[in-house]
């Protein structure tokens, strides 16, 4: 006959809540505790079955969590922060990759929601593609969006406020008296480079400045940056500042420079957004907009429990104010 839970704890000498604990990895349990539990196990043959424990307690202890490309820095630095803020409350995470793909995105949207994750957590793909998915599993599960988010979507959402950083980038070139400002981002698909390019466009009306200069929309990676670099060497002249939607861009627009001898910032000014931890390594030291990763995660899970805790709980909207980071790429120190 198949051991039970109660005769591993009757084996052990311990109680079906400490054989729990120690079968879902709770930290508060003894080490020795742990050793008796698992030997009883063994001794017994008994396998923990997680999937009927979660039918049995109508919850799963786990959150699903998709984020768009996972080799850009940004996103792992958010991940790494929920995950942790997760394992505080003994929940564990399901990492999930949309790659910028709005069918792989709902693929993955699915496959979480059809393992009964209690609950899940996006950054989308797309302002507008990625809807469709999202209305599909909404009634299913609570869903909070984090860093960027789907236009007029009826779900939690926390990022930080793109406008207002990509303004103060904006305004920290200007103080430094550049005029001519080549903006280079991302095609306008996700709310980030959606709101980055209102806020800079935003930015060089208020203080008066020309917007004639080349805007370059590709993607969030550095090949975009050494492409766009590409194209502002083979214009006219040099512009006094690139701002860039991100900082692989960044990083990309520094490489190609260098290799052409164009000096930053005594040539030019650099700026990215995000503050990955490659930034401060960059050659030179980057100047970007920091993105606040601990909180943003810290917000999120919030989000997401209250959710939980009342579907019917008021909608939040929570925009983060990020930081200017002043390095040497706009002749700042690190
Ligand atoms: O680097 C990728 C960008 O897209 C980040 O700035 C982040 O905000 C994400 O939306």
């Amino acid at each position: 006959m198949t051991a039970t839970i109660r005769d591993v704890a009757r084996h052990a000498g311990v109680s079906v809540a400490t054989v729990s604990r120690v079968l879902t990895g709770s930290r508060t349990v003894s080490p020795e505790l742990v050793e008796r539990v698992n030997e009883a196990a063994r001794a017994l043959g008994y396998r923990h079955n997680a999937v009927a424990r979660a039918l049995r307690r109508g919850t799963t202890n786990t959150v699903g969590m998709i984020v768009p490309e996972i080799g850009n820095p940004f996103f792992p630095a958010i991940v790494e922060a929920v995950e942790r803020h997760l394992g505080g409350t003994g929940r564990d995470l399901f990492l999930c990759d949309s790659q910028q793909d709005i069918a792989i995105e709902r693929q993955r949207v699915l496959a979480l929601v059809g393992r009964q994750v209690d609950g899940l957590i996006i950054v989308p793909v797309s302002a507008t593609g990625s809807r469709a998915c999202l209305e599909e599993v909404i009634t299913r599960t609570p869903i909070v969006q984090v860093d960027r988010y789907v236009e007029d979507f009826p779900a939690d959402w926390v990022g930080v406020d793109d406008e207002l950083g990509i303004g103060a980038a904006v305004e920290h070139v200007a103080s430094l008296g550049a005029k001519r400002v080549v903006f280079v981002s991302a095609t306008l698909d996700s709310s980030s480079a959606v709101q980055r390019h209102v806020g800079f466009e935003r930015a060089m009306r208020k203080l008066g400045l020309p917007l004639d200069e080349p805007q370059l929309l590709g993607t969030f990676r550095a090949e975009w940056g050494r492409v766009a670099a590409i194209k502002i060497l083979t214009g006219a002249s040099l512009p006094d500042a690139v701002v860039c939607g991100n900082d692989e861009i960044a990083v990309g627009v520094l490489g190609e420079f260098r290799r052409r001898q164009v000096r930053v910032p005594e040539d030019v000014l650099v700026t990215g957004f995000d503050d990955i931890r490659f930034a401060a390594l960059a050659d030179p030291p980057l100047t970007t907009i920091r993105q606040p990763h601990e909180q943003l995660a810290a917000e999120c899970i919030r989000l997401l429990d209250a959710r939980m805790a009342d579907a019917g709980t008021p909608m939040q909207r929570i925009a983060i104010a990020p930081s200017l980071v002043v390095r040497e790429s706009t002749g700042g120190t690190s």
